[in-house]
């Protein structure tokens, strides 16, 4: 637990003074401990959690005014640009970023859980095959917690480690068998030769028609850029769904389904899938500046913009941009969705109506155009948010469960009817 700083806030209710102890963090603003508000009767009220830290955490930092990202102190473009994803997973699991021999040890591991129990393949078949491949991803892996609970203890912290090394590894099987079952293809094996990127491209696009499917490099790195830029976000929806979810002592695969039903809102990582239909709706350069007086009346909503925290600029969308052009340069792509996107930004970022707001291109502005570059179909943009944010998830659940936790329960300010008596 964080020192409280010996500063206090004096708080006035009913004429009654109480002082609420201040904790300071490593970084970021103070905190007003407000546990004893309830000693007076009093609940505090803060929809949206726009001002209430919700746990205290070592793993991800955000200054949104900064335009500041980091996981366990580093920077997300130095970590996008100068270490794998599996690496960055590693740093967010277990707070700093691996030896050699550790990195070659973390591969292994992970290498060796990629497979899922064969009955899980079954599962598949139960879903339509026009169905959302999120809403296959919320099934499969909420159905790993009928694989992993008898003999799962969460008190122990080798069964909490190998069951995040588990989340890590298989959550590219199942996001790419979910793409498989609606095309109607058969579910393509993991290969251990293969980098982490390079296995979850081979499993999307291999066939067993085509034995020597070669994954193009330039999409490989692209894609662990991808899966590092999302790998973590501290305190979102979604990893504020999972920390809840397991704040009961829930199942710790159930409790990342429910991180991804979270995510799958198009205010949250629903928002890639949601630019590229918003891309094909405005259709043409030319209907930009009608699109944006829609905006403006507040009717459509410019997915890929705005953010809860970031008020600057999105540390992620920067890198995102760069890995964006690099693709599409290498990949000869003049894609003319993108010179529209480029229209969209440039307008936004001049006109008063979206400086006033603060309304910036998010990570989830780039993100669709490349993925889409890479052939992912849009559909599964959201399923690979999802999977980079996999360890994201079970590295706030791991943390949460490494010391002592609360259920968590908000209170409420109810305003409906009053105590009344059924008159018949
Ligand atoms: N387009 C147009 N106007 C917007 C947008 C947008 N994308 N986002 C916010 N605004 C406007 C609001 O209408 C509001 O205007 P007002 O002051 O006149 O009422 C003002 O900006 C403030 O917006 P809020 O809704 O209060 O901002 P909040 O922090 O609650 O919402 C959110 C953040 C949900 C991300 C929002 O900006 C949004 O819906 N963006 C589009 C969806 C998107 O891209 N989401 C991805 C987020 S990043 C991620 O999850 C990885």
């Amino acid at each position: 637990m964080s020192e409280a700083t010996g500063k206090k806030a004096v708080l006035e209710l009913d004429g009654k003074k109480i002082e609420l102890p201040i904790y300071s963090g490593t970084l970021g603003p103070d905190v007003v401990d407000v546990k004893d508000v309830l000693a007076s009767g009093h609940f505090t009220f803060d929809p949206g959690f726009m001002a209430t830290a919700s746990c205290e955490s070592k793993i991800t930092f955000i200054d949104g005014d900064k335009g500041i990202l980091l996981h366990r102190g580093y920077p997300i473009d130095q970590l996008a640009t100068q270490a794998s994803y599996l690496e960055t997973c590693y740093l967010l699991l277990n707070g700093e970023l691996p030896t050699a021999a550790q990195k070659a040890d973390f591969e292994v591991k992970v290498s060796q859980h990629t497979m899922v129990h064969d009955q899980v393949s079954r599962f598949y078949n139960g879903f339509r095959r026009d169905a959302h491949p999120m809403a296959i991803m919320v099934g499969v892996v909420g159905a790993l917690s009928a694989f992993y609970h008898n003999n799962l203890d969460i008190e122990d912290v080798n069964h909490r480690e190998i069951t995040a090394i588990r989340l890590v590894a298989k959550i590219p099987t199942l996001a790419a068998w979910s793409y498989k079952y609606t095309v109607g293809q058969p579910f393509v094996y993991p290969r251990n030769d293969l980098s982490y990127a390079e296995n979850f491209l081979y499993m999307m696009f291999a066939t067993p028609a085509d034995r020597d499917y070669k994954v193009n490099p330039v999409l490989a790195k692209a894609m662990d850029r991808i899966f590092t830029l999302h790998a973590d976000h501290e305190q979102n929806a979604s990893t504020s769904t999972v920390r809840l979810a397991g704040s009961t002592g829930a199942n710790p695969y159930a409790c990342i389904a429910a991180g991804i039903s979270a995510l799958w809102g198009p205010a949250h990582g629903g928002a890639n899938e949601a630019v590229l239909k918003m891309l094909d709706e405005i259709g043409s350069v030319d209907n930009v500046a009608e699109f944006m007086e829609k905006v403006k009346r507040k009717e459509v909503k410019l997915m890929g913009f705005g953010h809860r925290v970031y008020k600057n600029f999105d540390p992620r969308a920067k890198v995102m941009k760069q890995t964006c052009d690099e693709v599409l340069a290498a990949l000869g792509i003049n894609d003319p969705q993108l010179q529209l996107a480029m229209e969209l930004e440039r307008i936004a970022l001049s006109d008063p109506y979206f400086v006033e707001r603060k309304l910036y291109p998010n990570v989830d502005f780039y993100s669709g155009i490349i993925l889409k570059a890479i052939g992912i179909p849009t559909e599964m943009f959201t399923v690979i948010f999802a999977l980079a944010r996999t360890v994201g998830w079970i590295s706030h659940w791991l943390e949460m469960h490494s010391g002592p936790y609360k259920i968590g329960r908000p209170r409420q300010l109810y305003t409906g009817e009053t105590q009344r008596d059924i008159k018949r």
